[in-house]
């Protein structure tokens, strides 16, 4: 197995610093030119020049990812440049932790607008061309937060479980174009978690430790609809799964059999990861065909 990069075009949103700086180092390690993205033009700019001193190709791109036209223009200057957009990684993120008891909506609508929308906005624009091209890897930096919930991030977490449903359906649509799309839930040390979490227990949460995993899903032998974990050298898959369950059926007690049966409902013999959200219909379909043919038969 090898990993080639070469002459591929990458944009690394959120580039200027922490786990964005890692990926397009690394990016660009395998070969890979990287529009360098972030807010701050400081930031950018010292990695793209970081990446250019080490003998790669980056150019800076100060925007916004909620600013669609800057976004718009920021893709079309890639591909006007280096001839393709190739490998979309949407890192850029910002936090406004409260309970929601005491969240401003005004906090809400803002994190969910630059992780979910910011996203979107940048892959809406990358978009035609990887259809285009026939070939496109696209990744969503997801969070623990969402996927299994954090005290204080009901914003946040409410955002990177979203991408996750984004993943879902871009990954079914862009496989026909050759566009694999994949969600990274990464672990590190960096100004986000300053404060978040204890010294102790961001020990060993290096950047630079999170970023092959995001080189194997650049790859053109990635997988697509993965939730790729990552952290301290370890990686880790998230299934969104369905149970076998129970049918229940048209019973007048069907409330009290749902109650009843917990446990039933959730054990998980027998369970799948569903290749689509048809999915559940087709088997609760079944699951009620099965149950009138076993009625009939009595
Ligand atoms: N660090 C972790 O443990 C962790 C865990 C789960 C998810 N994440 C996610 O990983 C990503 C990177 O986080 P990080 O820990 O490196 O944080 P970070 O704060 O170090 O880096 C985020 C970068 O995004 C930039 N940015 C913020 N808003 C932007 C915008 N609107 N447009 C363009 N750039 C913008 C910032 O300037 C900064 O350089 C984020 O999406 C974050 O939610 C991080």
């Amino acid at each position: 197995m090898s990993i080639d990069l070469t002459n591929r075009v990458a944009i690394v949103t959120g580039a200027g610093g922490g786990l964005g700086r890692s990926h397009a180092l690394a990016l660009a390690r395998y070969g890979a030119r990287v529009v360098v993205n972030d807010m701050s033009a400081q930031g950018a700019e010292a990695v793209a020049a970081e990446i250019t001193a080490a003998g790669g190709q980056a150019v800076a791109c100060v925007c916004s990812v909620t600013d669609r036209p800057a976004v718009q223009a920021m893709v079309d200057d890639a591909v006007e440049r280096w001839g393709s957009i190739d490998i979309l990684v949407n890192n850029a993120g910002i936090l406004r932790d409260r309970t929601f008891a005491k969240m401003d909506l005004d906090d809400f609508a803002l994190v969910v607008d630059v992780h979910l929308m910011g996203s979107v906005n940048v892959t809406k624009a990358a978009w035609p061309h990887m259809r285009q091209q026939g070939y496109g890897r696209v990744i969503f930096t997801t969070s623990s937060s969402g996927l299994y919930g954090n005290f204080g991030q009901s914003n946040y977490g409410a955002a990177k479980m979203a991408l996750v449903g984004l993943m879902q359906t871009l990954a079914l649509e862009g496989e026909k174009s050759g566009i694999r799309v994949n969600c990274l839930a990464p672990s590190a040390a960096t100004q986000m978690t300053d404060g978040l979490y204890s010294e102790e227990a961001l020990r060993g949460l290096s950047t630079d430790l999170v970023s092959p995993g995001v080189v194997a899903l650049a790859d053109e032998d990635s997988p697509t609809r993965v939730v790729l974990l990552a952290g301290a050298g370890g990686f880790e898959q998230a299934h969104v799964t369905m149970t076998q369950g129970i049918h229940v059926g048209a019973s007048p007690d069907a409330a009290l059999q749902v109650q009843a049966n917990w446990a039933r409902i959730a054990d998980r013999t027998g369970e799948q990861v569903p290749a689509s959200g048809a999915a559940q219909y087709q088997h609760e379909v079944e699951a009620a065909a099965a149950a009138t043919r076993s009625r009939s038969a009595a």
